[in-house]
């Protein structure tokens, strides 16, 4: 029945009647607030990139997890900054731990707020990278680099100064990168790596291992060593479709986790993808992941909307932090409405099927909802 007859106005007349026929509700219980735990005493250090989110020592960051019990929402997910990074990520499964010694703190100060770990390896490792990195091949020394690329080089005519530096500047890209070491991330030497980390985390109070890392098979290794470990309920969330992101900018200088040589695009995801990301997450459910996740989350609302569409498991997706800075600098600058504007995103990312959203904006969002 079309116009006159029908008018989707007349339900849009009132707030009560807006709010009657509201499709997709925003609640509190769905949130999980990721916090980023330092060494030290008393340390609230607010991140420059992301404002209101902090770097907090262990008794700050039970203050915290306090706050964010009160206001309903029932998680945190934890990152940890260890006081010292190595090549073999000691930092993510020693038992002394930051992340294990926050974990202990809150389940104490806050025994009924459900701890999530996230499990990754790029913030204990000295290069930044989320597994085991190993040479490829043996640099050459910057003279046989040198000698090979002026064999290849062609020669240019140069007409002026300008043109004659940027010919320079060419031949030195070709030499450095000659002279790199070629390196890979060795997958199945992290995943011991990652199951012990899951481990040691669950032995400190962890409920829900959150894998991040993205190498092929973690899944099933940490549900193996969790087992062996008699952590049978211990539930795992994948971060099952993750992708390689700008948007984790803010994030890598939250956690000090940058890699300090090229990019993680050789493990997270191509952007571009979406039939692959639907086979990342077939292959965690079969290793035994209990939930899954897509990350970021509102420029891939499409995977997510997919995936829910597909999957029955419980779905989570994770607002990342360059997703929360947009948010706040374009408030900060008096171009958005704030409020009204992290709520319409965190309603899109529910709309398009996320049960459960790991967000920065948890706090703010819970004190609008109450
Ligand atoms: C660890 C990890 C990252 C994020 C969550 N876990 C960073 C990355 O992969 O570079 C990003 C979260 C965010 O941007 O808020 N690998």
């Amino acid at each position: 029945m079309a116009f006159p007859v029908t008018r989707l106005r007349r339900l849009r007349r009132t707030d009560q009647l807006r709010n009657l026929v509201r499709e997709t509700r925003l609640t509190p219980e769905a949130f999980v607030y990721p916090m980023f735990v330092c060494p030290g005493e008393g340390v609230r250090k607010e991140v420059r990139s992301m404002p209101g989110v902090f770097n907090l020592s262990v008794d700050e960051a039970v203050k915290e997890a306090q706050e964010v019990h009160s206001l309903g929402i029932p998680s945190v997910i934890l990152f940890g900054l260890p006081d010292r990074k190595d090549e073999v990520a000691t930092g993510a499964w020693a038992d002394d731990g930051i992340v294990q010694q926050a974990a202990r703190a809150m389940k104490r100060g806050v025994p009924d707020l459900i701890l999530m770990g996230d499990v990754c390896l790029c913030e204990y490792m000295s290069h930044g990278h989320c597994g085991i990195v190993k040479a490829a091949s043996t640099p050459k020394s910057l003279g046989a680099a040198a000698r090979d690329a002026m064999n290849t080089a062609r020669v240019v005519a140069v007409r002026n100064r300008e043109e004659k530096k940027k010919a320079i500047e060419a031949l030195a890209t070709v030499v450095t990168r000659a002279a790199q070491v070629e390196f890979e991330i060795d997958n199945d030497a992290s995943l011991e790596l990652l199951a012990r980390t899951s481990v040691s985390l669950t032995r400190a109070g962890i409920d829900i291992i959150a894998p991040s890392d993205m190498m092929d098979g973690r899944v099933a290794a940490i549900r193996a060593a969790l087992d062996e470990a008699n952590f049978i309920n211990t539930p795992i969330l994948s971060y099952a479709a993750k992708f390689a992101s700008g948007f984790y900018g803010p994030f890598r200088e939250a956690a000090d986790s940058a890699p300090q040589f090229g990019d993680r695009r050789s493990y997270q995801m191509d952007g571009a993808n979406l039939r692959e990301a639907m086979r990342e997450i077939e292959l965690d459910i079969e290793e035994g992941a209990d939930m899954i996740m897509v990350k970021p989350a509102m420029p891939y609302l499409d995977v997510i909307a997919a995936a829910r569409d597909r999957f029955d498991l419980p779905l989570a997706a994770y607002q990342v932090s360059g997703e929360y800075a947009m948010i706040e600098a374009a408030a900060r600058n008096g171009w958005i409405e704030h409020d009204r504007v992290m709520m319409e995103a965190l309603l899109s990312i529910r709309r398009a099927g996320a049960s459960i959203i790991l967000t920065y904006h948890a706090k703010a969002a819970a004190r609008l909802l109450a």
